[in-house]
């Protein structure tokens, strides 16, 4: 069996035997297995918390699925422990009480599905619904979307809510994000035999491919942590506060199951050729089938083609098309009987681990991959996979010369998930990371937060300095053109640039010297590194490269520090103040400015020309009313986005901070305040001003 990374289910029992033959007593076998329903139900719960509110899941599917099929299984063979708040009886909660959506109660029940991996049990399932109503039913068959799931309100034609699953009864109201996405249509036509006007539909929303990779390379360039898979991206964007940056992310969405009072058919499949006739995206990829065989058909033939979608799905979902034979089959605690979904296995194959070779970014972290005996993996050719840190090499217990397994499910990275099983004693794994850097020789150190080995080397290590330098010019940064990858290595290899500051100095001869350079290329490079000088602030801040400190974070620090000086000058507690700057990102940037080689760098580029500080134009001061004001926005608002309120805050003047102190001037609420910043301002005594209330101070000056 493959040893599997995250599933410790089978290592919980495991652990529970050893424990008790070692102190010597007898356990009952309830006892052991109420202790493995439990660790499951708390294992299943955090997972659960990690999918749903925090988007960042540390769990596979395959293994949330198993764990989840085993707690159903001890928990029928001891319905005595039955717990209403056990993961069985009820669905993933996406609510989180920070996000400062409303909550709205769903009018009915947003439930899960039954799930599978094996045809036998979709069999079994097909042949139960046969053996309760008595013969063969139409089952409508469908892909299984891997998005998150939305229901939409349409009253009298207008779109007016738009709820995730939340906990199954209430949901948050993501309208305004969802009013952004192309394919769900604001308002119904009312055009001649539409007199469906008022209901429900619920569907998936959906990060197509494409967006997703395109996402991940911009997080990629401003060092935020990447998303897993395009579920987590389409859900972290759903969650967004400003509908402006949903807008940006080419959300998509697909629609599948209509609520209506009436109903305006008596079949599912109707139903949907309803909605879709109405303006409404419902999928093509969408079968009657009338026998197990057409089913299985259905399965086979969307398990290949599906990966020519512009869209991740994860499986094949069937539906008995009869509306009167779904209320007849009706529901179980979580998931309707009329219903079952079947899920695709991940792709995985067993591959030679020729060698670990070690890469090193421009942070300095030193990241090692695996490089493989090339095997054929859902269309592509895998030779290379990264093993991230040490100790994930570790709880592997992988090394050279070893067969892993490769697998490429929802994720499009594909990634090493264990070693083939029992061939090597655990005391003669003598794998070791490297201790000094395979580029510049330095002794590598620890970082202690990123369980992550560095070269500290970062002014002289080549990697490091070359990185450094295409995040410099990157568009999202200084934007220079004609600089990229190979031009860099070049100038660098050949000793023109060694930092982000050598390229204002850099000549027409220097570049022309080079094989390969012509007059308007050149004069393009040059160009663009004197329009250079006319960036903003808040982007050369971005630029410059302090570890941490990535766009969005470069433009809060820009918003309360308006020059390198500030900046400079700031104490931890005041970077901290600033909405997201912890202390990590404190001390880096405290760093950053205590190193020689970056006071250097700094003052060359200032003496070239780069924007170091807010110009009057770029702050455009509106009024100083504010002054003196440290203001703190909680809550959402109907006039103008959070990140609106921040620029009128500084545009008049005032400083906008995260918390609330005893410093703290007044708080700027909208609805749904935060209750820890409620209640910290009720026991400060701090003033509360409303969305109004704040508009009249700014506006009447
Ligand atoms: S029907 C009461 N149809 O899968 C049944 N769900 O794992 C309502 N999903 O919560 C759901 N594609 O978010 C249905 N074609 C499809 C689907 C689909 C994806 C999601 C949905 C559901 C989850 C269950």
């Amino acid at each position: 069996m493959q040893l599997d990374l995250f599933d410790t289910s089978n290592d919980l029992t495991q652990d529970n035997n050893k424990k008790n033959s070692e102190q010597g007593t007898i356990q009952h076998p309830l006892e052991s297995e109420k202790d493995e329903i439990l660790a499951l139900r708390k294992e299943l719960s955090e997972a659960n918390y990690l999918y749903y509110v925090l988007s960042s899941p540390q769990m596979s599917d395959r293994d949330f699925d198993e764990k989840m099929h085993r707690l159903q299984e001890l928990e029928s063979r001891h319905p005595e422990l039955r717990d209403n708040n056990s993961p069985t009886q009820k669905v993933g909660s996406d609510l989180s009480n920070k996000n400062g959506f409303i909550q709205i109660e769903h009018r009915r029940p947003m439930l899960s599905l039954a799930n599978t991996y094996s045809e036998q049990e979709i069999r079994d399932w097909y042949e139960r619904v046969c053996k309760d109503i008595n013969y063969e039913p139409e089952i409508v068959c469908e892909l299984k979307y891997d998005g998150l799931s939305i229901s939409l309100w349409y009253e009298d034609g207008v779109l007016t809510h738009a709820l995730t699953r939340g906990d199954g009864t209430k949901g948050d109201d993501v309208l305004n994000n969802v009013k952004t996405i192309s394919s769900i249509p604001q308002t119904i036509p009312l055009s001649a035999g539409n007199t469906m006007r008022t209901f429900e539909i619920r569907g998936e929303i959906l990060l197509p491919w494409k967006e997703f990779e395109r996402l991940n390379k911009e997080r990629e360039m401003n060092e935020e942590p990447l998303f897993a898979n395009p579920r987590n991206a389409a859900s972290g964007t759903l969650k967004l506060q400003d509908p402006k940056m949903v807008a940006q992310r080419g959300l998509d969405a697909y629609l599948y199951y209509l609520l209506a009072d009436p109903m305006p058919a008596q079949t599912h499949y109707e139903c949907l050729c309803k909605a879709k006739s109405m303006g409404l995206k419902v999928s093509d990829a969408i079968k009657v089938c009338r026998s197990i065989e057409e089913i299985m058909q259905f399965i086979a033939y969307w398990d290949t083609e599906r990966k020519t979608l512009p869209v991740a799905t994860d499986g094949i979902v069937l539906k008995v098309n009869d509306l009167r034979l779904q209320r007849q089959l009706g529901y179980t605690a979580k998931t309707p009987r009329w219903a079952i979904a079947y899920k695709f296995p991940a792709e995985k194959q067993l591959t030679l681990l020729k060698q670990i070779t070690y890469q090193v970014g421009r942070t300095g972290v030193v990241t090692p991959v695996a490089n493989l005996e090339p095997v054929q993996l859902s269309g592509t050719i895998v030779q290379r996979a990264t093993l991230h840190n040490e100790d994930f090499i570790r709880q592997l217990g992988i090394q050279e010369g070893d067969k892993v397994w490769v697998e490429k499910g929802g994720e499009i990275i594909p990634k090493i998930t264990g070693k083939e099983a029992g061939k090597r004693n655990e005391d003669e794994y003598n794998y070791q990371f490297i201790s000094v850097c395979p580029e510049c020789g330095a002794m590598l150190v620890r970082d202690p937060e990123q369980a992550a080995w560095c070269c500290p080397n970062e002014d002289h290590c080549p990697p490091q300095q070359k990185g450094k330098i295409e995040h410099f010019v990157a568009r999202k940064a200084m934007n220079i053109d004609g600089l990229g990858e190979e031009t860099i290595d070049l100038f660098f290899n050949k000793g023109l640039i060694k930092n982000i500051a050598d390229l204002y100095d850099l000549k027409a001869e220097q570049i022309l010297s080079l094989e390969g350079f012509q007059q308007k290329a050149t004069q393009n490079i040059l160009d663009s590194i004197e329009a250079s000088k006319q960036v903003p602030w808040a982007r050369v801040l971005f630029a410059i490269g302090i570890r941490y400190v990535g766009e969005t974070t470069a433009k809060k620090l820009s918003r309360t520090f308006h020059s390198i000086e500030q900046l400079e000058n700031a104490t931890i507690e005041e970077l901290t103040s600033v909405e997201d700057v912890g202390t990590q990102i404190a001390q880096s940037i405290k760093q950053y400015f205590a190193n020689e080689n970056n006071q250097d760098i700094l003052r060359r580029l200032k003496k070239a020309g780069i924007q170091m500080e807010q110009t009057e134009a770029q702050s455009g001061q509106l009024s100083q009313v504010l002054q003196g004001n440290t203001i703190v926005i909680s809550g959402t608002f109907s006039h103008h986005s959070r990140d609106e309120y921040k620029e009128l805050i500084e545009q008049h003047g005032g400083k906008n901070t995260g918390s609330v102190s005893k410093n703290t001037s007044f708080i700027l609420a909208g609805e749904n305040m935060g209750p820890q910043k409620l209640e910290k301002a009720q026991k400060l005594g701090v003033k509360i001003i409303s969305e109004d209330e704040f508009l009249n101070i700014i506006n009447n000056v």
